[in-house]
C-alpha cells in the first residue's frame, strides 16, 4: 500500500516537500487523542522490547536518526511508528536557514537519498522551548511507551572553526537539561570544515566544553549520574582515524559513538544515480551506505570491547540488517532513509520481526 502511495503520490513532490507533508500528517494524527490511540495501536503494536543502555530505559532498540526532526516538533508523533528513541537535531547554537533548495534528492534506483540540507534549524533556544513541550506531551503516554530523547548538536555555519568549542558549549548549556543523551555531531558533510573537527586536536576541546556544560545538569535522567555523551562520526574517515576518535572517546570519558553519518563517496552508487550524485554536493544515505557503516561498527567494537556504547546507523533496510548490526555489537540501531522507502508501518514491522528472532 505504502509503495503504491510512494510511487504515485509522494514522488510527484520534491523530496523535501514530501517530507514536510508526511511529517505534518503524522503530527496531525498525534494531536487528536482518538486518532493517536488508533494509529499507535495499528503502527506500533508489539514493539515493546525494553532494554537498558547508557543508564536509560529504552522501550526498544530502534530509533529515529537525527535530521528528521531537526527542531523537536514531532517527537511523540514519531513514536507512533514504534520508535523507542528519537534523536532530534542537528541543532546549532544559532538558528540558520541551511542551504538553498533543492537540497534533498531521492536516488530511487539505490533506495538511497542525497542531502545537503546544511543544518537548517531554528537554533538552540527555540529547540529548548519545543523540548519542554515535548516532555509534557510524552508524560501523557503510558510509562513503557515513553521514548528516550537524544539531542544532536552541531556547529553554527558562520562560526569559525577556532570558536567551535564555545558554539557547541552554548548549545549544550541550553539543551543538556532536557536531553536524555547528547550527541556531538562533527560528521555532516554539509557544513564546510565540520568534518575536520573529527581530528583529536579539534575534537578534544569540544568534548571538554560540552561535558562541562552538561555537567551542570543537576538531575540527569541517566543512572550513569551524568548526561551521556556520544560522538557521531563519518564513514569516510580512514580506519586509523576512526580508531583515533574511539581512543579519544575512551580517554575523555565519552560514553559512546554513533556509526555513521552520510558518505560523500560516490563510488557506492552506479549508473544514473551515480552520474546525478557526481554533479550534486551532499551526503549519501540509505542502502549504498550499509557496507561501510557496518565496517566502521565492527572496527570500533573490536577495538574498544564493551567500553563504549555504539549506536549503529546507515543503510539499515530491514530486520535482518538491524539484527546483524546488533549481533556485531551495536547496542541500539537507528534509521532514516529506510523510512522514506518503507513508510510508516515499516519500523513497527521491523521491530516485530526482531522480537521474534532468538
Ligand atoms: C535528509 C537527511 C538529513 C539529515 N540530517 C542530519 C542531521 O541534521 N544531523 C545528523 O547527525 N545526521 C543527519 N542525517 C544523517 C542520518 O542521521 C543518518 O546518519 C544517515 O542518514 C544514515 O542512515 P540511513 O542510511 O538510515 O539514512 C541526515 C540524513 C538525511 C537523509
Amino acid at each position: 500500500m505504502y509503495s503504491l502511495i510512494f510511487r504515485t503520490l509522494l514522488t510527484r513532490f520534491d523530496a523535501e516537500t514530501a517530507h514536510h507533508l508526511s511529517f505534518t500528517g503524522l503530527r496531525a494524527l498525534d494531536r487528536v487523542p482518538g486518532l493517536r490511540r488508533l494509529s499507535r495501536a495499528v503502527m506500533s503494536r508489539g514493539t515493546s522490547d525494553p532494554v537498558n543502555v547508557l543508564g536509560l530505559r529504552f522501550p526498544n532498540r530502534l530509533g529515529m536518526a537525527a535530521g528528521f526532526d531537526k527542531n523537536a516538533i514531532g517527537i511523540r508523533a514519531l513514536t507512533q511508528m514504534g520508535f523507542g528513541h528519537v534523536e532530534i537535531g542537528t541543532v546549532t547554537a544559532h538558528g540558520q536557514p541551511g542551504n538553498p533548495r533543492p537540497r534533498l534528492f531521492r536516488l530511487l534506483g539505490h533506495h538511497a537519498v542525497l542531502n545537503r540540507m546544511g543544518f537548517n534549524n531554528d537554533g538552540a533556544a527555540a529547540a529548548r522551548l519545543k523540548l519542554l513541550r515535548a516532555r509534557e506531551d510524552i508524560a501523557k503516554l503510558p510509562a513503557q511507551q515513553r521514548p528516550v530523547i537524544g539531542v544532536n548538536i552541531g556547529k553554527t555555519k558562520v562560526v569559525e572553526a577556532a570558536d567551535a568549542a564555545e558554539d557547541y558549549r552554548q548549545s549544550a548549556a541550553q539543551l543538556a537539561p532536557l536531553a536524555d543523551y547528547l550527541v556531538i555531531n562533527v560528521s555532516s558533510p554539509n557544513t564546510p570544515g565540520l568534518r575536520n573537527l573529527q581530528s583529536a586536536e579539534a575534537l578534544e576541546p569540544i568534548i571538554t566544553a560540552v561535558r562541562d556544560a552538561a555537567g551542570a545538569v543537576e538531575a540527569p535522567r541517566s543512572r550513569l549520574g551524568h548526561v551521556p555523551l556520544l560522538i557521531k562520526i563519518a564513514p569516510d574517515l580512514a580506519d586509523e582515524d576512526v580508531l583515533a576518535v574511539a581512543d579519544l572517546a575512551l580517554r575523555t570519558g565519552v560514553d559512546g559513538l554513533i556509526t555513521t553519518n552520510t558518505t560523500i563517496d560516490r563510488s557506492v552508487l552506479s549508473g544514473a544515480d551515480q552520474a546525478f550524485a557526481e554533479s550534486e554536493a551532499g551526503g549519501i544515505s540509505g542502502e549504498p551506505l550499509a557496507e561501510r557503516a557496518f565496517e566502521v561498527l565492527r572496527l570500533v567494537r573490536s577495538h574498544v570491547g564493551d567500553q563504549l556504547t555504539i549506536i549503529a546507523v546507515g543503510g539499515i533496510a530491514d530486520a535482518r540488517d538491524a539484527a546483524a548490526r546488533l549481533g556485531a555489537g551495536a547496542d541500539l540501531v537507528q534509521v532514516y532513509s529506510g523510512l522514506i522507502y518503507g513508510g510508516p508501518m515499516w519500523p513497527g514491522r521491523m521491530l516485530r520481526t526482531l522480537r521474534r528472532k532468538p
